[in-house]
């Protein structure tokens, strides 16, 4: 294991894509957070902490399961309780890796007919890319390795209280079943 993106990097970038949100919807009157579960918990929290205006943070929980198809199948967990029809919303995630999980996301909130909607992703995996999604606010792309910490939750749900993003080793990813799920999408 190895540190990819220490502490301090990642709040001062944190920072910066604050920054842009203020500079975008400064003007807003209420802003709607929607965290997908659980690995943009604390991107968000510390994201929000930094907003300058007010925010409403909600949370959305997917899960998929790839079986013997390739594509997987995407299915809702836990659904947003607020009412978001023609509100400012900002997706809130910590990595998008082949864009199934944020393209389902953005699908699914589309049918509450949000306003503006952009997306805010701490991490980006292209190299894994398979369905084109946009990010709007991206923290760091991260190479095709599998990365873990602050909200990750690693190779066994031990690792997401770390305050750094780290790099697990590819024999460790690939020779658990944690590191199988991942590289099915899950
Ligand atoms: P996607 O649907 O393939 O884009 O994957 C997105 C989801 O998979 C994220 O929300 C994470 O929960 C998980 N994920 C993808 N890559 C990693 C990784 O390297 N470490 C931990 N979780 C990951």
């Amino acid at each position: 294991m190895h540190t990819l993106v220490e502490a301090e990097a990642l709040q001062s970038r944190i920072g910066d894509l604050a920054g842009e949100i203020n500079q975008e919807f400064g003007t807003v009157d209420l802003l709607y957070l929607i965290v997908v579960l659980r690995g943009g918990c604390f991107f968000a929290v510390d994201l929000a902490k930094r907003l300058r205006m007010p925010c409403r943070l909600d949370y959305i929980r997917v899960t998929s399961y790839a079986g013997s198809q390739s594509s997987g199948v995407m299915s809702l967990v836990s659904d947003i309780k607020t009412d978001i029809r023609g509100k400012p919303v900002i997706v809130v995630e910590d990595i998008v890796d082949t864009g199934f999980t944020m393209k389902f996301v953005l699908s699914y909130l589309a049918l509450h007919e949000p306003g503006q909607v952009r997306v805010a992703a701490l991490l980006d995996k292209p190299s894994r890319r398979r369905f084109d999604v946009p990010i709007h606010y991206r923290g760091f792309e991260v190479p095709d390795v599998f990365v873990a910490g602050y909200g990750l939750d690693g190779l066994d749900d031990t690792m997401a209280n770390l305050p750094r993003i780290v790099a697990l080793d590819d024999d460790a990813a690939t020779a658990t079943p944690a590191g199988l799920a991942y590289s099915m999408g899950a």
